[in-house]
């Protein structure tokens, strides 16, 4: 007999099905398939898909990441740890449907029956990102391949981008990048999304300043597409121009928000799997201090765009790498660059209000859209009208997070401060590997960083501490790329950190 191959996602922990009964309420189908017994007989089933579960009046099985394939004579197999279930439908209609409800959870096989992959249009820290068309209709997808020996740590890396998929799956919003299926062979794992032409949101800009109108529009749909975000619980924590791309070339404001790798579920006691992660020059103070963080962290990301778009340059003047980690762990925002342009009062207070570093003060994603800059500026009407509805129904959510409904603070923070360079370093021709047509040029990523909770990672040389209070400690830091190098007692405090490192990986140890 032929046993089912094994997943990526499988987990000796968890079974094919639970022996819990599940009311049905809300169903999104239901209906009887048709199960043939060991000992041959047929037999019809009542069952239905209700909140990621497929169901009967006994047991269920948890749909997310469950091998799914389908079968001749109108089934689909259903399989996880190399156990499956076989099923039937009626005909063809009702096979079509169950599958299609199926596959929006489920992990599918035949990638390269399906699609064949065009060129690399993307690269990232963890994947590469292709133009694919599939075959049945020639439609175009971007693919996101991860490839699996490039996971280097299986206990981090597996729960990491099992996130990712639970998080994609949810979004469904104008500018938020939409996931369409997934699917799995022996050397990939493919995320096959909507394909967004125009390019990254920087690829346009080139270092240019823009004008406050075209700018507002670009921010207005940027802040709409976090708010969105925050309204399913999720925080995205990596919002930087490599992760904003445009649908179409030259609509600005038709930008979409991608890359929900470092992305995480709002935590009120600050507990993610990565608790340190983002983009130097682009993370929210608070994140960088360690202290508990929460939505507000995209907004001060949104912030650094609206600088960087009005300007043409960061707000963190720096040299050298560990000096732009240094100025945003303090905030320290170059201000007087905004001298230069002639920037409207409004566009300067709603850039401080995004910008405040206490995140308690800095404004809401709500109130931002409210504010006055976007209501002198007519064109952002159109995509108000066009998305709102549709994430205002998620009410309960939205309404129960803290940063919903709070005034707006109106006092402006005026930190004197210098310029800097856009951090994204120069091209880099991409590397094409065994199942890999095609290679297309593409800049290198400004790093992402992401640190998994308590987990500790040092290298000589990167490693610096001092006294102060305010500055991280070792212990929550695989951030080293970010750690600003500072100077007093540092060999003393570098021993301390050290000693306290190692104990910490020990315990992690354990803990696996
Ligand atoms: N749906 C898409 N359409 C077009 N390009 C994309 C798409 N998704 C990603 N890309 C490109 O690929 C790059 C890497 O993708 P991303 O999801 O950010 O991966 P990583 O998590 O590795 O950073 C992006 O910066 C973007 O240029
Ligand atoms: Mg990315």
């Amino acid at each position: 007999m032929n046993l089912p191959k094994i997943s990526f996602f499988d987990d000796p922990k968890s079974q094919l099905w639970i022996k819990e009964v599940v009311q049905m309420s809300d169903p999104i189908i239901s209906g009887t398939l048709i199960k043939n017994s060991k000992k041959g007989v047929q037999k019809e089933v009542t069952y239905f898909i209700q909140d990621g579960r497929f169901a009967n009046n006994k047991k269920y099985i948890d749909l997310q990441n469950v091998t799914l394939d389908k079968l001749k004579n109108y089934g689909f197999k259903l399989t996880r740890n190399r156990k499956s279930v076989e099923l039937f439908a009626h005909n063809e209609q009702a096979q079509v449907v169950w599958y299609d409800y199926m596959k929006s959870f489920c992990i599918q096989r035949g990638f390269n029956n399906v699609y064949s992959i065009n060129k690399l249009i993307g690269k990232g820290n963890f994947a590469k990102v292709y133009s694919a068309q599939k075959k049945s209709d020639q439609s175009l997808y971007a693919v996101k391949a991860f490839d699996k020996l490039k996971f280097q740590d299986i206990r981090i890396d597996k729960p990491a981008l099992i996130k990712e998929l639970s998080i994609m799956r949810k979004m469904d919003f104008r500018g938020v990048i939409k996931l369409h299926e997934v699917y799995e062979n022996d050397n990939y794992i493919f995320l096959v999304c909507e394909l967004l032409e125009g390019g990254e949101l920087f690829n346009q800009m080139k270092g240019k300043a823009y004008d406050e109108k075209t700018v507002a529009n670009i921010m207005y749909r940027i802040l709409q597409s976090i708010d969105y975000i925050h309204s399913m619980g999720v925080l995205h924590r990596d919002i930087k121009p490599e992760n904003l791309i445009l649908r179409t070339k030259g609509d600005m404001a038709d930008v979409v928000i991608a890359d929900f790798g470092l992305a995480d579920y709002y935590n009120p006691s600050g507990d993610y799997m990565f608790k340190r992660c983002g983009t130097p020059g682009y993370v929210a103070p608070e994140l960088l201090q360690d202290k508990i963080y929460d939505f507000k962290v995209d907004i001060f990301s949104a912030g650094v765009l609206m600088f960087i778009m009005l300007t043409g340059a960061s707000p963190f003047k720096a040299k050298s790498y560990d000096e732009i980690v240094m100025k945003n762990y303090h905030c320290q925002i170059e201000y007087s660059l905004i001298n230069n342009h002639p920037l409207s009062e409004e566009a300067i207070h709603l850039l401080r209000a995004l910008l405040e570093k206490n995140a308690d003060l800095r404004i809401s994603t709500e109130l931002a859209l409210q504010h006055q800059w976007f209501q002198k500026q007519a064109d952002y009407q159109l995509h108000l009208e066009e998305n709102l509805p549709r994430h205002k129904r998620n009410s309960d959510l939205y309404a129960r997070t803290p940063l919903m409904g709070q005034e707006l603070n109106q006092s402006l923070t005026s930190t004197p401060l210098s310029v800097t360079p856009q951090m994204r370093s120069k091209s880099n021709t991409a590397d094409i590997n065994r199942e890999e047509p095609n290679g297309s040029t593409f800049r290198q990523q400004s790093q992402s960083v992401k640190v998994q909770k308590q987990e500790c990672i040092l290298e000589e040389n990167d490693y610096n501490v001092n006294e102060d209070d305010d500055i991280p400690h070792s212990n929550q830091i695989k951030m080293y790329q970010i750690q600003p190098k500072l100077k007093k007692n540092q060999e003393d405090q570098q021993k301390y950190n050290v000693d306290n490192a190692n104990s910490i990986r020990g315990s992690l140890k354990q803990a696996f």
